[in-house]
């Protein structure tokens, strides 16, 4: 079993750690519904039943294999419009959690998809609630295929098929939980500037020509940034223009 953190200030101090559970992000909301908890709490379970992807998708995850958890943060400080900058924060700690294992092609696919050259890695699932028009909390949901070789779909890979050697998950979320609280930190901080260049300079295809789609048609780009809404910058043809999470997908 996990055990609480010590090398952290509040990522990890309490952790639930279950053998399987439907979605560690659907347990986390239940638990904070029937008692206060502090930010920070993570529940981990070695098997989901019933794991939620991006966009209503389901996750997929070998049992025992890989890292499936869900962390409780409760970014009071920030506005519903600034919502985004909490997936980049995420991305960037995990990002750094993750760069020394792999080394050379780990980056961030738009918007928070973790990759490595074109195969995916890891997905975040952010689910948030309100207060008026400030976020109260955050369920950041992060599944991250570790050590898994079998039956991964064709576009996806797992840190031991990127490094060929079998991994210490409770040491990788250590590394996890040490580097999302630093730019969670940051974030309360609100050194938004520098979280954003920094999160640019890790996406997929940035300041590159690539292929991207369309309603089924396919244009040349290159993303030249991302809006405070989280939207991405292409200049194409046309000019400079901004999509929002759904309207275009990458051509890998
Ligand atoms: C994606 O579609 O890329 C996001 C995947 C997020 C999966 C994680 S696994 C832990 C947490 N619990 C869930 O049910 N989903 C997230």
């Amino acid at each position: 079993m996990i055990k609480s953190f010590r090398h952290t200030l509040f990522v990890g101090k309490e952790i639930l750690h279950l053998p399987s559970c439907q979605s560690t992000n659907d347990t986390l909301t239940q638990i904070m519904h029937q008692q206060s908890i502090n930010e920070g709490y993570i529940v981990i379970c070695d098997e989901q039943t019933q794991g939620k992807g991006q966009r209503g998708n389901v996750w997929l995850s070998a049992p025992g294999e890989n890292l499936t958890f869900s962390l409780l943060l409760k970014p009071h400080f920030l506005d519903v419009s600034q919502q985004f900058y909490l997936n980049m924060a995420i991305s960037l700690g995990i990002y750094h959690a993750l760069v020394d294992y792999v080394r050379m092609d780990l980056c961030v696919k738009w918007p928070n998809d973790i990759y490595v050259a074109t195969k995916k890695m890891g997905g975040i699932l952010i689910e948030n609630t309100l207060r008026g028009s400030m976020l109260e909390h955050s369920i950041v949901g992060i599944g991250l295929n570790i050590n898994q070789m079998k039956e991964l779909l064709p576009h996806a890979t797992s840190l031991k098929a990127v490094t060929g050697q079998s991994l210490d998950l409770e040491e990788i979320l250590q590394q996890l939980a040490g580097h999302i609280e630093s730019y969670y930190l940051k974030l309360k901080k609100l050194q938004f500037g520098d979280i954003k260049a920094q999160y640019q300079r890790l996406l997929l295809g940035w300041q590159c020509e690539r292929q991207f789609e369309k309603e089924g048609k396919i244009f040349s780009a290159v993303i030249t940034g991302i809006d405070d809404q989280g939207r991405i910058e292409l200049k194409t043809k046309q000019g400079l223009q901004r999509f929002g999470l759904k309207e275009i997908s990458f051509v890998l």
